[in-house]
C-alpha cells in the first residue's frame, strides 16, 4: 500500500500511541511461562506482537482476546511448552524471533522458526551462539539466518557471557534460557539497554541482579529453576512510537501536542533527551509508576531547533528512533552527528544506509562517515521524494513525517509495514493535524 504525507501546519491535541512492542512481546512469552492465568491490559496488536501470540498458541498456551482489549494467558510453566506440528512464522519480529528463541532453548523437542524478507535477512548468531554454549542445538542457513532448526534441552548448562553488542534482544533471549539452568546465568553487555526483561521477571518472582562488570561493561545476573507467578500486566504507551508525532510537534511551528501514557524507563528515552538538546520545549507531566515501569505525558511544543551530536553511548536508548531523528535533525539549524550507528544496519533494513539515500532524494545533504551520520540541517527541505519502505515499518513513518514538514509531498511505497509497531498511525497523525492518505483510498482518517 503507498501512502503520501502532504504539508501541515502546526500540529495540536492529545493522543495515546499504542502499547509498547518490547513490553508487549515480553508479557506474551513471560505469561506463558508462568504457572497460571496472567491478565495484560494495553497490549499491542501489532502485526509483530500477534505473530508471537500465534507462535505460542502453537507452542501449545491457550490465549484469549476479552472483547474490550484485555488479554488472558494460560501460562504453562516455565518448560511446560509443546512442540509445535509447522513453522514458527515471526513475521516481521526480531525480538519476537531471538526471545522466543531463548525460551525453546529450554525445552527439549525441534522448532523450525522463519520470517518474512526482513527478518530472513537479520543475523541471529548473536543468539544462537550463548544458545549452543548452553546446550541448545541450532541449525540455521548460511550467515546464521533464519530458516534455522532449534532442539533444546530441558535442563540448560549456565554460562556467563560477553556480549559485543549491547542489545536487549540478546540480553534477554539468555536470561529467558537461564530460567532453565540450575545456578546463576549472567549476561555482560557493554552499555545499559533496555531492562523491562529485568524488571519484569523480578515482579514474577525471579531473582535478577544488575551490577557493574568486572572489565568494563553492565553484568545481568538470573537464577534458574524458579517457578514465575502469574501476572497482572498494563502496557504503557511505546516511547518509539510516541517519537513520530513528537518529532512532527517540534518541528512544526506554534505546534502543541500532549501524548498519554508513554513509558518513560530511562533506558528507553535518550531520543527525547536528545531532542531537548536541539532545543525542543519537552515537559513531563502526570509521572507515575504503572506496572513497574514510569509513565507520564509527553507535552511537545514547537519551534526551531538546532543541531546536535549525539554520543555513541547513547545509542541503546534510542537505537529505534534514529530514523525519525534524523528527521529532526534535517529541519535543524546546522549539521548535526549522530555516532556509533553501527547496530542501525542489522535492524528491520539497513537503517543507516536507507534513510541517507532517502534524505537524499527529499534534498537533505547527509554523509556516512565511519559509523557516524552527519545531517546538514538547513530548516527547510524540499521533499517531493518516493520512498521505499523496505519492509521497516519505522523507515515508513520516518518518511510520512519528513512530508508532513516539507515544501511538497512524499509517497512511501509499503507502508503497509507500519502495521507490524503502530496499527492506526495515520489515523492518529491526522487527529493531530497531519495530512497522511493513502493516495487510491483518501485519507485513513476518514475511512471507517
Ligand atoms: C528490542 C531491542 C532492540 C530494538 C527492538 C526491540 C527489544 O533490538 O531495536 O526494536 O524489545 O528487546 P536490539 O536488542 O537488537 O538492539
Amino acid at each position: 500500500m503507498e501512502m503520501q504525507a502532504d504539508p501541515h501546519g502546526a500540529l495540536s491535541g492529545r493522543a495515546r500511541v499504542p502499547g509498547d512492542k518490547s513490553i508487549s512481546h515480553r508479557s506474551l512469552m513471560l505469561a506463558a511461562l508462568a504457572v497460571g492465568e496472567s491478565r495484560i491490559d494495553g497490549l499491542l496488536e501489532g502485526e509483530d506482537v500477534l505473530a508471537t501470540a500465534k507462535a505460542l498458541r502453537a507452542l501449545g498456551v491457550e490465549l484469549v482476546r476479552e472483547p474490550g482489549g484485555r488479554w488472558t494467558v494460560h501460562g504453562v510453566g516455565t518448560g511446560g511448552l509443546a512442540e509445535p506440528e509447522d513453522v514458527l512464522d515471526l513475521g516481521n519480529a526480531g525480538t519476537g524471533a531471538r526471545l522466543l528463541l531463548g525460551i525453546l532453548a529450554g525445552h527439549g523437542f525441534t522448532s523450525f522458526l522463519s520470517g518474512d524478507a526482513s527478518l530472513r535477512r537479520r543475523p541471529m548468531g548473536r543468539v544462537a551462539r550463548p544458545l549452543r554454549a548452553m546446550g541448545a542445538e541450532i541449525l540455521t542457513r548460511s550467515g546464521e539466518r533464519l530458516p534455522l532448526a532449534i532442539t533444546g534441552r530441558t535442563r540448560l548448562l549456565p554460562i556467563v557471557w560477553r556480549s559485543e553488542v549491547a542489545s536487549a534482544q540478546v540480553k534477554s533471549a539468555i536470561l529467558l534460557a537461564g530460567l532453565h539452568a540450575p545456578g546463576e546465568t549472567t549476561v555482560i553487555e557493554p552499555l545499559p539497554s533496555r531492562d523491562h526483561t529485568e524488571r519484569m521477571l523480578t515482579g514474577m518472582g525471579a531473582v535478577v541482579r544488575t551490577a557493574p562488570a568486572e572489565g568494563g561493561g553492565v553484568a545481568v545476573t538470573v537464577a534458574g529453576e524458579v517457578e514465575l507467578l502469574p501476572q497482572q500486566f498494563t502496557v504503557p504507551a511505546d516511547p518509539s512510537s510516541a517519537a513520530f508525532p513528537a518529532v512532527a510537534a517540534a518541528v512544526a511551528p506554534g505546534s502543541e501536542v500532549a501524548l498519554e501514557d508513554v513509558c518513560l524507563n530511562p533506558t528507553r528515552t535518550g531520543a527525547y533527551t536528545t531532542l531537548a538538546e536541539m532545543g525542543a520545549t519537552i515537559e513531563i507531566t502526570d509521572r507515575r509508576q504503572v506496572a513497574g515501569e514510569e509513565v507520564g505525558t509527553l507535552r511537545i511544543r514547537g519551534g526551531a531547533l538546532r543541531a546536535v551530536d549525539v554520543p555513541a553511548e547513547r545509542a541503546p536508548a534510542m537505537i529505534d528512533e534514529y530514523p525519525v531523528l534524523f528527521v529532526a535533525a534535517a529541519f535543524a539549524g546546522g549539521t548535526s552527528r549522530f555516532r556509533g550507528l553501527a547496530e542501525l544496519r542489522v535492524k528491520e533494513s539497513d537503517r543507516l544506509a536507507v534513510m541517507a539515500e532517502g534524505l537524499s532524494a527529499c534534498g537533505v545533504r547527509c554523509a556516512i562517515e565511519g559509523e557516524d551520520l552527519l545531517v546538514e540541517g538547513t530548516g527547510a527541505v524540499e521533499g517531493g521524494a518516493a520512498i521505499d519502505a523496505r519492509l521497516d515499518h519505522r523507515i515508513a513513518m520516518s518518511f510520512l513525517v519528513l512530508g508532513g514538514l516539507a515544501r511538497n509531498p512524499v509517497r512511501v511505497a509499503g507502508a503497509e509495514t507500519i502495521a507490524t509497531s503502530f496499527p492506526g498511525f495515520a489515523r492518529l497523525m491526522n487527529g493531530l493535524g497531519a495530512r497522511i492518505r493513502a493516495p487510491a483510498e483518501g485519507t485513513e482518517a476518514e475511512r471507517p
